[in-house]
Parts: structure tokens; C-alpha cells; sequence
């Protein structure tokens, strides 16, 4: 058995990118998993079927999590399902391009409503649960190298993925004593659907290669081999701190 036997997993956004990559994963290690997805069903179906196919268990949930009552829902399907949850991986994440001077109110909303706003009231309502059984548990947040470094012409993500390294930061003070660990995964440029654009473009992708020490982009699975560890005992006193997983990208500096 694996490292996470006996385990539950919620992992949102997880029929597509890095969330599905982490789903399968936490599954070959061991965990049940609930699948959450928002849009079209046809991903999650792929993640579960997946996970069944080598033997594990999941189930699906479809829910937004910047709504309130899909947050519960998302929570109550793992507890009914599944009995409990030990692990919740705050992965859902969307970002949109546009200069600063021309963001709308909406666009800005709905980039916070789901990265931080969702990530948020989806661990309360975990760790709610959590507390009243005197259960310990492990929140990790898909963040981003641009919880730190900039991005010009995406200032609403940067905002939120900011945000989300000072949520984790003050949860982990705050979990502490309840036994939740709070910690933060920052992705770099990894092939995924929200980087589409960037992987069409053929200039700017080289120009970005150029920047990655390690001469490549990172896969969804690089992501989740970090987030498995995370939620494994081998984490057990590791927490509020970020694992940036960017083939170097973050520290990359050259005069050229
Ligand atoms: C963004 C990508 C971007 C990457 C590296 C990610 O957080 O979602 O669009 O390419 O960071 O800058």
C-alpha cells in the first residue's frame, strides 16, 4: 500500500491540468479521492475513470467553488461519500489577461472569487469539519511563482495567488494547533490549458525557455509528485511555507 492509505483527497479543479495530474496521483499513493470540476463533465469523468482503471477509488462532484452552497456541496460529498477527508487540495484556479488600466470590475471578481475567495471558504468548511471530529488534516494551495514575482498584464491573478501566500501563511499559525498543515505549491510555466495561448505562440515560448534553467516546461505531474509528498507523513511537520516547482524559473538571472 501506499504512502496514503486510508486516506481521503478533495482535489478541486481536478478534471483537467494539474488538479487531474494530482487526483491520479494521491489515487496511486493510496487515496480515495473526490474529484471537483466545474463546466464540463467530460474531464472528471477521464480523472475518475483513470483512478478506477489502476485500481483506486473516486468519486465526482461537480461545484464552483466561489459559491457558498457549492462549497458545502464539495464538502458534503466527501463526507458522505467517503465517511470523512483528510486532505484538500485548493487547485481551481483561472487567470485572464488584461493591462491594468483596462480591468473591469467583473474580470477582477471573478479571478478573486475563485483563487483565493474559493480556496478560502473551501478550507473553512473543511477544517470546520475537521474540528469538530478533533481530526488532523492537510490543506495544500495550488499557488503560483506569481504569488511572488510579477506578471505584467495579469495584475488580478497576481493579486490573488498574493493573497493566497499570506492565507497560507496565517492558516498554518492558526491550524497549528488543531494538527492542519497549511502549505503553498507554486507552479511555473507548466503545460497546461491555462497556458494555452503562451504554448500557440512559438516566440514568446522560446523566449520563456530561455528563461528556465532547466531548458524545459514542467509537466502536471511534476506538480503533483510535490503535492504528494506534502500530504504524506513524510510532510508531518512541514508547514507554511511555499515549494516552488518552476525548473528554476524564479531564480533565473542573466546578462544577455
Ligand atoms: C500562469 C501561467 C504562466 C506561468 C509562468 C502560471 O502561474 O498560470 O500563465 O505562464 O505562471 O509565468
Amino acid at each position: 500500500m501506499g504512502r496514503l492509505a486510508g486516506k481521503v483527497a478533495i482535489v478541486t479543479g481536478a478534471g483537467t491540468g494539474i488538479g487531474q495530474a494530482i487526483a491520479k496521483r494521491l489515487s496511486s499513493e493510496g487515496a480515495r479521492v473526490l474529484i471537483d470540476y466545474v463546466g464540463g463533465p467530460e474531464g472528471a469523468r477521464e480523472t475518475k475513470r483513470a483512478i478506477e482503471q489502476a485500481g483506486g477509488e473516486a468519486e465526482i462532484v461537480a461545484g464552483d467553488v466561489s459559491k457558498m452552497e457549492d462549497v458545502r456541496a464539495i464538502v458534503d460529498t466527501a463526507w458522505n461519500r467517503f465517511g470523512s477527508a483528510d486532505v484538500l487540495v485548493n487547485n481551481a484556479g483561472i487567470e485572464h489577461k488584461s493591462d491594468f488600466w483596462d480591468t473591469t470590475e467583473e474580470e477582477y471578481d471573478r479571478v478573486m472569487a475563485v483563487n483565493l475567495r474559493g480556496a478560502f471558504f473551501l478550507s473553512q468548511a473543511f477544517v470546520r469539519r475537521l474540528r469538530a471530529e478533533k481530526k488532523p488534516g492537510r490543506i495544500v494551495n495550488i499557488s503560483s511563482v506569481h504569488e511572488d514575482m510579477v506578471f505584467p498584464g495579469f495584475s488580478t491573478y497576481c493579486c490573488s495567488k498574493g493573497g493566497m501566500r499570506m492565507m497560507m501563511r496565517n492558516l498554518a499559525m492558526e491550524l497549528g494547533p488543531l494538527g492542519i498543515t497549511v502549505n503553498n505549491v507554486a507552479p511555473g510555466a507548466i503545460i497546461t490549458p491555462i497556458n494555452k495561448a503562451l504554448l500557440e505562440d512559438k516566440p514568446k515560448l522560446n523566449a520563456l525557455l530561455n528563461n528556465i534553467p532547466l531548458g524545459r516546461l514542467g509537466t502536471p505531474e511534476d506538480v503533483a509528485g510535490v503535492v504528494a509528498f506534502l500530504v504524506s507523513d513524510d510532510a508531518a511537520y512541514v508547514t507554511g511555507s511555499t515549494f516552488i516547482v518552476d525548473g528554476g524559473l524564479m531564480r533565473n538571472y542573466k546578462e544577455q
